[in-house]
């Protein structure tokens, strides 16, 4: 089993990691708190949530036109597209509990 799972984890961990080091830190509860906080001001969690599950939604442009509309700065940007891109299914989970 573990073999196995060594196997599988050569191919998806080396990406997920990869996806990592190149973003900010994911942590599923900052993750909740900044989506939250700068991303539901507007709109509901749902229609996150929703997109959320477009596996093809591009978010770099979704996230870099509602900064534009809700003037968020760079840094809050660049983290909520770390968590909403993030490979981590905890991440997802948390930011959107209802599923
Ligand atoms: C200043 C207000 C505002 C803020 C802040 C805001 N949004 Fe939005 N958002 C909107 C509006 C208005 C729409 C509808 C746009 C439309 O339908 O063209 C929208 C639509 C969306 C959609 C649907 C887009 C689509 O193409 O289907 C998603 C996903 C989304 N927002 C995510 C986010 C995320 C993630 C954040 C935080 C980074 C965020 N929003 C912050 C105003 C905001």
């Amino acid at each position: 089993m573990n073999k196995l799972l060594g196997i599988l984890c050569a191919g998806a961990c080396t990406f997920g990691f990869a996806a990592m080091a190149s973003s900010t830190e994911v942590n599923p509860q900052t993750c909740q708190q900044v989506i939250e906080n700068s991303c539901t001001k507007c709109h509901g969690i749902k229609r996150i949530c929703t997109t959320l599950d477009k596996a093809d939604a591009d978010w770099s442009a979704i996230v870099a036109d509602m900064g534009r509309r809700g003037k968020l700065s760079q840094e809050v940007q660049d983290q909520a597209l770390s968590c909403l891109t993030s490979a981590d299914v905890t991440v997802k989970g948390t930011i959107c509990p209802q599923k």
